[in-house]
């Protein structure tokens, strides 16, 4: 069986973290490997139905997330995780959490700054908070703290999804998990 892996996707709301992930996913199904993607939020309408925007809420819904992609890593899947995950203390438990069972964990940093994912804003999230419909939006009046040292940074300022998903991919063939 091939070696599964989580692959976190963390960064800025408009980064590109559901859009790389969903086109990483169809490149690793066409190479016959089990993916799956647990996207932020189709997880927040189930398993995390409830939980709010609270540093307390965010990080529990982080630590499911976390929970499930190990488990499903740890049976040779590769779970692509586009999860904001904006606190890095919760990053680093999902991670030591994978390392204490023997399983692979990257995370990589979609690190489009802020001004271009404003400018993108696919979800109208961006204009709702300055609109003062939204509060506790990362990035703009809640925290998100970057990684220091992620297994890859990815800004993708000016580059196309195609190029993005690449590097991912790129990255899982080097570390021998595609
Ligand atoms: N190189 C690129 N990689 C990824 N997305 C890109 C790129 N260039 C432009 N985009 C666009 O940026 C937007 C990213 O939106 P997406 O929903 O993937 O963000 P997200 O990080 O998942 O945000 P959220 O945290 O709100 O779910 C999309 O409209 C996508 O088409
Ligand atoms: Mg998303």
């Amino acid at each position: 069986m091939s070696p599964g892996a989580t692959v976190w996707l963390t960064g800025l709301p408009g980064a590109g973290k559901t859009t790389i992930a969903s086109v990483l996913a169809g490149q690793l199904r066409a190479a016959g490997r089990e993916v799956e993607v647990l996207d932020g939020d189709e997880l927040r309408a189930n398993l995390s139905a409830g939980l709010g925007f609270s540093r307390q809420d965010r990080d529990t819904h982080v630590r499911r997330v976390g929970f499930v992609a190990e488990l499903l890593a740890r049976h040779g899947v590769i779970a692509l995780v586009p999860v904001i995950a904006p606190y890095a203390a919760t990053r680093d438990d999902v991670r030591a959490q994978h390392d204490a069972h023997g399983t692979s964990y990257l995370e990589v940093h979609v690190a489009t700054p802020l001004a271009e994912c404003r400018r993108r804003d696919p979800k109208g999230l961006y204009a709702r908070a300055a609109a003062g419909e939204l509060t506790a939006l990362t990035g703009v009046d809640d925290p998100y703290e970057e990684p220091d040292k992620p297994d890859l940074r990815v800004d993708t300022t000016g580059s196309d999804v195609a190029t993005a998903a690449q590097r991912v991919l790129d990255l899982l063939i080097e570390r021998g998990l595609a």
